[in-house]
């Protein structure tokens, strides 16, 4: 385990196998479906690589990436956009794909935006869903694959100042790994 560790939440092996259940109900909920895969970058890009593979179906693949501006261990409520997908959204179904579920603001936003650009649909699916902190209570995970407690996460793709994101698992860092909370109007912006 990594020193910055306290524990390990989720072994790689248990991601894995939650994955290929995830990506068997989405198969079997969108047969017949033009289906467009958005990966949520970059905390989502691991996760989004393996349910691909695990998904039995043609799938566009597109990402995304926003930023949020406040703390760097709490989500803030503004996004501003690095990256926009690439193919047009309009009458496609669309499956947003994320690392975690936090206040719900990062997904409230996009949701709104790609419904706004006329998607078929568009539906949720997160690895880890952490509910205690929802603040935005529309928005639900369609597709979860842990229900994790509120603890700060890192591993598999979730960073703490972009560290941490290539463990192949995930733990909770350790409270003497996180930097005293620093002054919310001098805070920087934070990258998914
Ligand atoms: P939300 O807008 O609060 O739902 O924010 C979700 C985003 O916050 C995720 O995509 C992560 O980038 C970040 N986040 C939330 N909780 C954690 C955590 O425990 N560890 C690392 N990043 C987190
Ligand atoms: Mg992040």
């Amino acid at each position: 385990m990594h020193p910055d560790l306290s524990s390990v939440l989720l072994t790689h092996q248990q991601i894995l196998e939650r994955t290929a259940q995830l990506g068997e109900a989405i198969t079997r909920d969108y047969q017949g479906k033009e289906l467009t895969a958005i990966c949520v970058l970059k905390g989502a890009a691991l996760f989004f690589s393996e349910l691909v593979q695990q998904i039995r179906l043609p799938v566009a693949l597109d990402f995304i990436q926003v930023s949020s501006y406040g703390k760097s261990t709490v989500s803030g409520g503004q996004l501003a956009w690095l990256k926009q997908p690439e193919f047009p959204v309009a009458g496609k179904h669309i499956l947003l794909v994320e690392d975690i579920l936090d206040t719900g603001f990062t997904l409230w936003n996009v949701r709104q935006k790609l419904l706004g650009q006329s998607a078929a649909s568009v539906k949720i699916c997160t690895l880890l869903d952490k509910p205690a902190r929802r603040k935005v209570p529309q928005i639900q995970a369609d597709y979860a694959g842990y229900t994790v407690p509120d603890a700060f996460l890192v591993g598999y793709g979730l960073d703490y100042d972009e560290k941490y994101r290539n463990l192949p698992y995930i733990g909770v860092l350790k409270s003497s790994c996180i930097a005293p909370e620093e002054d919310g109007a001098a805070a920087a912006a934070e990258t998914k």
